[in-house]
C-alpha cells in the first residue's frame, strides 16, 4: 500500500475525537481488549486510551510509516500495545480475540471488499457480546445526507472508482448476516454517524427459550 501519511495524518481526527469518545464511553467494556483497526497516525488511540484507562488498547495499521507514528503517539502509555500490522483483507487477522473493535473513517476510502472483510473478521475475533464500533460518513436510503457529503463522495470516486460513501443499510445488512446486531445509530457532527453493533451468541450456543 502506498504511503498515504499526508492524507491520513490530517486534523479530522483532532476534530472528531471528542464526540467519538462520548459514544465510546457509553458502549465500550470497562475492561478487556479494544482493537482499533486502521489506526492511521494513532491520534485517536492515544486520546481514547488516556481517557479510558480500564481496557487495554491494541492499535493496528497496514502502513508501516503510520505504524511508526502510532508507536511515537502512544509511547509510554501503559494500557496501549505496540501497533499490529493488520490489513483487514489478510485473514486470519494477527490477533485471535478482542472484546471490542473500533474502526474510524476507513470504509469509504477502501473498496467494498474491505468493509466485507472488516465485518467478517470482526465476527470471527469478537467475543460473544463484543462490540464493533464504526464511524464515518454514510449514504442513507440511497441518497446523501448533506451536499458536502455528496461533494466528498464525488472526490473520493474520482480518486479511486472503488472508493466512496457506503449505504448505511448495506453495512447494517452485512453486519446482521455476520451475527452482529445493530445496537445504536448515533448522528455525529459534520454529517457523520456512529454505528454500534454487538456480537450475538455463537451459532449453536444460543437458546431462544432461555435467551442464553
Ligand atoms: C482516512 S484514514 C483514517 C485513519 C484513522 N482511523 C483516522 O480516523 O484518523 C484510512 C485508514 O485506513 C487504512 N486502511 C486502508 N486499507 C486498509 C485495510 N485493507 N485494512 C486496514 N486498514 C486499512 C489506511 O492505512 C488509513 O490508515
Amino acid at each position: 500500500m502506498a504511503n498515504q501519511t499526508g492524507l491520513w495524518g490530517c486534523s479530522a481526527a483532532d476534530r472528531n475525537k471528542g464526540p467519538i469518545l462520548e459514544v465510546l464511553e457509553e458502549v465500550l467494556p470497562e475492561r478487556g481488549l479494544v482493537l482499533e483497526i486502521a489506526s492511521g497516525a494513532g491520534r485517536h488511540v492515544a486520546y481514547f486510551a488516556a481517557a479510558l484507562a480500564g481496557p487495554v488498547w491494541q492499535p493496528s495499521e497496514p502502513d508501516a510509516e503510520l505504524r511508526r507514528m502510532i508507536s511515537a503517539a502512544v509511547a509510554g502509555m501503559p494500557n496501549v500495545r505496540e501497533p499490529l500490522d493488520l490489513d483487514v483483507l489478510r485473514r486470519p487477522w494477527p490477533i485471535p480475540a478482542a472484546d471490542a473493535i473500533v474502526n474510524i473513517n476507513m470504509i469509504h476510502v477502501t473498496p467494498w471488499d474491505a468493509t466485507e472483510a472488516l465485518v467478517g473478521g470482526a465476527a470471527e475475533v469478537l467475543a460473544d457480546g463484543g462490540i464493533l464500533y464504526m464511524y464515518g460518513p454514510y449514504r442513507r436510503f440511497g441518497g446523501h445526507t448533506a451536499p458536502s457529503n455528496a461533494a466528498f463522495d464525488e472526490r473520493l470516486r474520482m480518486q479511486d472508482g472503488r472508493w466512496g460513501l457506503r449505504d448505511m443499510e448495506d453495512v447494517e445488512r452485512l453486519a446482521s448476516e455476520a451475527g452482529l446486531a445493530l445496537e445504536r445509530r448515533v448522528a455525529m457532527p459534520a454529517n457523520n454517524f456512529s454505528l454500534v453493533f454487538r456480537r450475538g451468541r455463537r451459532r449453536g450456543s444460543f437458546s431462544p427459550r432461555t435467551g442464553r
